[in-house]
């Protein structure tokens, strides 16, 4: 079955290749594991984003989280998909899914490895089943 709204595959293309820019820029001088990742909105614009490290480790952020606050910061609420590109073509992270679920959880996710091969397309709601979204009178999006 189709996943709902799905892109196609031209357009889920596009956006592993703008995931896979953006990994150039990565800084990952501690893990050398570079990230990239481009968010796209419903309107059909995208946001890129990279990880970024830190000295102190936990003050680094993941690529996912970077393209998505980028996105958010300028406005975007709505979202239809996200491209992660590893070297491994890598499942984001818990700590990303869940940042990812406060915009909502039919996202698609495009997981894809360095050569821009897509792994895996699932959706938010398969990668965080039953996940913490607050209480019902406090949620703004949805
Ligand atoms: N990383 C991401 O950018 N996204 C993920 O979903 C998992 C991990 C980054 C964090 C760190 O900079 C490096 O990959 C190794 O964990």
């Amino acid at each position: 079955m189709p996943l709902k709204n799905e892109l196609s595959a031209e357009e889920r293309q596009q956006l592993v290749a703008a995931a896979r820019a953006a990994r150039g820029n990565a800084y990952a001088p501690y893990s050398k594991y570079p990230v990239g990742a481009a968010i796209r909105t419903i309107g059909g614009r995208v946001y890129s984003g990279a990880n970024v490290e830190n000295a102190s480790s936990p003050v680094g952020l993941c690529a996912e989280r970077v393209a998505l606050f980028t996105a958010a910061a300028a406005g975007e609420r709505e979202f239809r998909a996200i491209a992660v590109v590893t070297r491994d073509g890598a499942s984001p992270c818990g700590a990303c899914r869940q940042a990812l679920a406060e915009f909502g959880m039919e996202l698609e996710v495009i997981m894809a490895d360095e050569e821009a091969w897509i792994c895996q397309v699932t959706t938010l709601e398969k990668l965080l089943p039953s996940a913490f979204g607050g209480k019902e009178e406090e949620k703004p999006h949805r």
